[in-house]
């Protein structure tokens, strides 16, 4: 044993003759260890050593201190890796499948075969764990069954063929799914209403969103109904227009709770790319005048990582969490934040962004990175 090492026992052994757990103090110099670390007795080797105490406050207790909901998407590791499954449960208290509720997933065989095994699990799951969950989502033009985008309708049998779904999805877990994604990325990225690249807008045309979202209110009237969309958290034509959507729909009485904010947001290199605190202030408060409530629903923050990132572009990461928690828990409206996925290692974001990833708050080993420092600190951890 080293001269220091036996220094370092000795001066914590005489520490913990007074108390159990004692400060280390005058040993810090000597043995390296930093002032906030601790003596303890190691009950199983009669002696003393030096711990660090570990602040285990999971994000979810600190979301619910503000009531809000912290969560994250479920993808293919739910159900397959332990330990996604216990960073799910220890860390949110929300919970939205990746996938496993699509038109595709859910209801992807014909119009009789719907497949509730993988959502009916990670409902259980949630239960079983105090979590709520996000449905996602019951119209989107992109993965839709394809006897749906294949088959040859009418306005009114398409609309049938929606409103059965949506009765039946809904109405299957009624009472069981806090919020949904009604209606998903309706609007194009010119601020047009999607018709071509959507058999609902194509077929039946506009009135499908009013549709499925009475729909969706008969089928579960205390569930919180939400349009979802991306790119409305910055100025510019899709904002407005989904804007102008919303107030309209609203004003004809149309059953719609949510504005979900996807949130995939991109550090450029200058750093820029996440908007600012007051920015996403003003544009969450612009929705909740029209009497919704506000989701941050698939929030992820990609950085380049080949060529690597630079630390300034990972300070802009971390500040962008920061800041999108701020802005958040700024905003009464505001109750409920979604990453969209746990861990680096299964993101969507690599294979859509070739050179970009590291988008969220646990790496490939499901170690906590600085950005989930951030999300903690910014809920008050
Ligand atoms: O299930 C098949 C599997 O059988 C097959 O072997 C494999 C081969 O590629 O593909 C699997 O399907 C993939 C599916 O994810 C499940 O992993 C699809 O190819 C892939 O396209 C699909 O990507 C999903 C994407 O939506 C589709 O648009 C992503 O996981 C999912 O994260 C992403 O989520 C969307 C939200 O729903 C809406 N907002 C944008 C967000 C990101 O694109």
């Amino acid at each position: 044993m080293s001269v220091m090492r036996i220094i370092r026992l000795h001066m914590c052994a005489a520490l913990v003759a007074a108390s159990a757990v004692a400060a280390c103090g005058g040993a810090s110099d000597a043995t390296g260890v930093s002032p906030e670390k601790t003596c303890q007795q190691d009950p199983t080797q009669a002696k003393c050593v030096v711990v660090t105490p570990v602040d285990t406050t999971s994000l979810r207790t600190l979301a619910a201190r503000s009531n809000r909901f912290i969560g994250a998407a479920a993808g293919s590791l739910f159900g397959t890796n332990p330990t996604f499954d216990a960073t799910l449960k220890r860390e949110f208290n929300i919970v939205t499948p990746e996938n496993s509720m699509k038109w595709s997933s859910i209801h992807g065989v014909s119009r009789a075969v719907y497949s509730f095994d993988a959502p009916d699990a990670l409902v259980a799951f949630a239960e079983a764990n105090g979590m709520k969950v996000r449905g996602h989502n019951l119209a989107w033009h992109n993965q839709n069954a394809s006897w749906v985008t294949n088959g040859t309708w009418t306005a009114a049998t398409l609309t049938d063929v929606l409103q059965e779904h949506i009765a039946t999805v809904v109405g299957r877990y009624k009472g069981r799914i806090a919020q949904w994604d009604v209606v998903n990325e309706a609007i194009d990225d010119s601020g047009k209403l999607r018709v071509a690249e959507s058999v609902w807008g194509r077929v039946i045309g506009p009135s499908y969103i009013e549709t499925a979202f009475r729909a969706a209110r008969a089928a579960d009237p205390d569930a919180i109904l939400a349009y979802n969309d991306y790119s409305l958290e910055f100025p510019g034509v899709k904002q407005d227009s989904a804007f102008a959507l919303l107030q309209r729909l609203k004003a004809a009485g149309v059953p719609i709770d949510q504005i979900g904010f996807q949130a995939h947001f991109q550090i450029n290199a200058d750093g820029s790319g996440v908007p600012s605190k007051q920015a996403l202030i003003d544009v969450f408060n612009r929705f909740a005048g029209l009497g919704l409530k506000v989701a941050i629903t698939e929030l992820d923050i990609r950085v380049r990582t080949s060529p690597a990132a630079s630390a300034a572009e990972l300070a802009a990461q971390t500040n962008g969490y920061s800041t999108v928690v701020q802005a958040c828990l700024a905003v009464p409206a505001c109750t409920t934040i979604v990453t969209w996925g746990v861990t680096d290692a299964a993101s969507w974001v690599p294979g859509t962004f070739p050179g970009y990833g590291d988008a969220l708050l646990f790496d490939s080993a499901f170690n906590k990175k600085a950005t989930y420092t951030a999300v903690k600190t910014a809920l008050g951890g």
